[in-house]
């Protein structure tokens, strides 16, 4: 019988990595879960069962994120699948509204990122470690990345300027990789956006002042990474809106450029560039020579 699969999910120990490692495991995956919060994270893999361990990362340090790939690669020699789902909402204001009253020479201190460097660095350095470990995997090279993104990547909203930023960010990182980790890695990467879902990312008070509707269960998203995760399923760089109980494929929203050809050969790769910049040409069949 063949060995059941090896996955890593990061920000697995509350709210939707909590129920991704929950459902895989149920699946029979064999799970790394990956989280900063140490107490939670190994109670979760202790009730989850011995196919499942927990490794202490921060996702937006590479050097965090490299040495949980060699614990989970020593753990189980192979990883099959990176559910990159850590994130984090910003933790300063951008509007700087309480400094209002400084003085022209009292410039206020540079903001904490920390959003962008989980959210977006977090995804970046994820995906490249990934492209190195699942290399090395026996029998086929190669493996399968979901994204955990957010609807505020999309339709952004003024509560949280730099997460929308960082979660459009993810969006367009996919959909720019995508075609090149498919054709040169045989890697499928695919972006989940989810609604409002009940985690601790936010305040009771806030689900609790949204109509039922309006909320996307847990269930949803979990069944959105099956989806993509599930043998077989080829799809990449695709970007799904998960919200409520409704599931879509919103990449042929992509928008069109209002100025045709010109336009779209902005964006069409040129080979001698991508060889410069990547060290071998694309393999891309639309490239330019
Ligand atoms: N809940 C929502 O409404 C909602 C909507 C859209 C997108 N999202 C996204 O879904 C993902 C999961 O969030 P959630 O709602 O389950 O939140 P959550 O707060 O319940 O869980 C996030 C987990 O990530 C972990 N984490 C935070 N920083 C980390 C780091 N540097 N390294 C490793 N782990 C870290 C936390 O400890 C926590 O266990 C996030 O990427 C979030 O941005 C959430």
């Amino acid at each position: 019988m063949a060995e059941s699969k090896v996955g890593i999910v990061t920000g697995a120990a509350s709210g939707m990595g909590k129920a991704l490692a929950t459902h895989f495991a149920s699946q029979g995956w064999r799970l790394a879960l990956w989280d900063v919060n140490v107490k939670v994270g190994e109670e979760l893999a202790k009730e989850l069962g011995p196919n499942t361990f927990f490794v202490q990362c921060d996702v937006s340090s590479y050097e965090s994120q490299a040495n949980a790939y060699l614990a989970t690669w020593t753990k189980f020699g192979r990883i099959d699948a990176l559910l990159a789902n850590a994130g984090i909402v910003e933790r300063s204001s951008i509007f700087i509204f309480k400094y209002r009253g400084n003085k022209v020479e009292d410039v206020p201190p540079a903001p904490n990122l920390a959003c962008t460097d989980v959210d977006y660095k977090g995804v970046l350095y994820g995906v490249q470690l990934a492209i190195h470990f699942m290399r090395h995997n026996p029998g086929k090279p190669g493996g399968k990345i979901v994204v955990t993104a957010s609807n505020a990547g999309i339709h952004p909203h003024s509560s949280y300027p730099e997460y929308n930023g960082a979660k459009a960010a993810v969006i367009q990182f996919i959909r720019g990789a995508a075609d090149v980790l498919r054709i040169k890695e045989n890697i499928y990467i695919n972006c989940v956006c989810p609604g409002i879902v009940h985690t601790n990312i936010i305040p009771p008070e806030m689900v609790a002042a949204v109509s039922p509707e309006s909320l996307t269960p847990l269930d949803t998203i979990t069944q959105a990474y099956a989806g993509c995760l599930a043998d077989g399923d080829t799809r990449s760089g695709v970007i799904l809106e998960c919200s409520g109980k409704q599931i879509s494929d919103i990449e042929h929203e992509r928008l069109t450029f209002k100025n045709g050809v010109p336009s779209t050969r902005s964006v069409t790769v040129w080979d001698p560039l991508f060889k410069q910049i990547h060290g071998e040409p694309s393999g891309l069949p639309t490239a330019l020579p």
